[in-house]
């Protein structure tokens, strides 16, 4: 459930009229609903309530300092893929006790700045990385948290460039070499193992993959307990899908029960890193319409947004529901929704059926992860202005680039 819905024909953020805020902030538009990522992070939280556990919230899906901050007061953690991360969620006001840090190529000066933070764990995904996480802990005197992050081998059944649980992915330590890299962290005198962590893949729309992952880890676990490795938490990634479209995938309630029922009595406290399920369904992108045209037969509505504001239809095919900010009751007709980009991949939407005309306003749903955060400049193009609404009020938590902006640290030559 979110909260943009409409009150007689009008698209409505929470209690704000979509058309209204883009009269006065202008598009293209990111606006995200409060209640909407409150109401998805309570869903994590209270779905292990009773079990000791932390919500590491994906902030690679939306890393707006606002966003971060809501979660900040609610108490979440963070899961972090690079220094740049670290320091939005310490500007956030966020808790570094409650990050983990991820990512397949973590440089030593991002792992002092982890180290000097005090986060809550590293998950490693190599030896190699072991190795020099254990010599930048060794030069700063002090001992590094770590997880090992394990290949499990399971097919996530979703978009291969998103699939990360596969052997022949870049991520993890396979789990046949899961064993010798345990023992050799216990052997590194500046590291401290606290876990075991995985992550399948994203955008997951059925629990089995998940299962059989957790198996997988647990079974790891146990093996690991008999020589002696006590391992504290189980980090189970994130990667729980969101309805884009007709898809339902598991309620977090769901999925962490059948986690719970599987850890048993196990001393195991659960970590989940949720992105999209947090953030994905509390956005939308809108976007006005310059002009519409018919070539060959084909309607094209073009729009002011464009791939640079919102890639994933052009790099995953995504589909993601376009609907009218007005609801109008002419004929519809079907069009293809493209950006200025000069490029033929540069489209929001392919054969959309849609009543409208050129200076309407489109919201593109499910925006509100992998959207803005994966935006650029390509084309010189000022990225989005970044709304959020709280009930009937609305604050501007990013301003629209300026075209000074974009070449802000460019010079000529002499
Ligand atoms: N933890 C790790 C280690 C990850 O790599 C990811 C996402 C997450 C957590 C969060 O996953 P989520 O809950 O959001 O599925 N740009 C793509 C998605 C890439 C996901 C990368 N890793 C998209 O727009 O679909």
């Amino acid at each position: 459930m979110d909260h943009f819905q409409y009150q007689e024909k009008h698209l409505f953020a929470e209690e704000c009229d979509v058309a209204e805020l883009a009269a006065q902030y202008g598009t293209p538009l990111y606006i995200y609903s409060r209640a909407t990522l409150e109401r998805h992070w309570h869903a994590f939280d209270s779905a292990v309530a009773e079990h000791p556990h932390l919500i590491c919230y994906a902030v690679k899906a939306n890393s707006n300092l606002a966003v971060l901050n809501l979660l900040a007061r609610m108490g979440s953690g963070f899961d972090i893929v690079s220094g740049g991360e670290l320091a939005r969620v310490i500007a956030a006001g966020g808790d570094p006790a409650k990050v983990v840090f991820s990512g397949v190529g973590k440089t030593p000066a991002e792992m002092k700045m982890a180290l000097e933070l005090g986060i809550y764990c590293f998950n490693v995904e190599s030896l190699a990385e072991l190795e020099i996480l254990n010599d930048v802990a060794a030069g700063l005197g002090t001992i590094a948290p770590v997880s090992l992050r394990i290949n499990p081998d399971v097919d996530a059944g979703t978009h291969p460039y998103i699939s990360t649980g596969l052997k022949e992915n870049k991520f993890g330590i396979a789990m046949d070499d899961a064993e010798a890299a345990y023992t050799r962290a216990m052997e590194l005198p500046y590291l401290e193992v606290k876990g075991a962590d995985c992550h399948i893949g994203s955008q997951l729309t059925e629990i089995r993959p998940f299962l059989d992952a957790m198996d997988r880890m647990l079974a790891l676990i146990d093996r690991l307990a008999e020589r002696g490795i006590k391992i504290s938490h189980l980090d189970v990634g994130g990667g729980l899908g969101v309805p884009y479209d007709q898809e339902t995938p598991p309620q977090p309630f769901e999925y962490a029960a059948a986690l719970l029922e599987r850890i048993g009595e196990r001393d195991l406290k659960l970590i989940f890193e949720p992105g999209r399920a947090i953030a994905a369904n509390a956005g939308i992108f809108v976007t006005e319409v310059l002009f519409l045209k018919e070539n060959a037969g084909k309607n094209f509505a073009i729009v002011d947004g464009a791939m640079n504001d919102l890639i994933r239809p052009s790099l995953y095919s995504a589909w993601q529901q376009i609907v009218p900010v007005r609801q109008h009751s002419r004929e519809p007709k079907v069009y293809d929704v493209v950006g200025p980009v000069c490029e033929t991949g540069d489209f929001l939407g392919k054969e959309r059926e849609l009543t409208i005309r050129a200076g309407d306003l489109l919201a593109v749903r499910s925006s509100g992860a992998y959207g803005f955060a994966m935006s650029s400049n390509y084309n010189t193009r000022p990225r989005a202005a970044e709304i959020m609404v709280d009930g009937a009020q609305h604050y501007v938590v990013r301003e629209r680039e300026n075209l000074q902006q974009l070449w802000q640290g460019e010079s000529l030559l002499p």
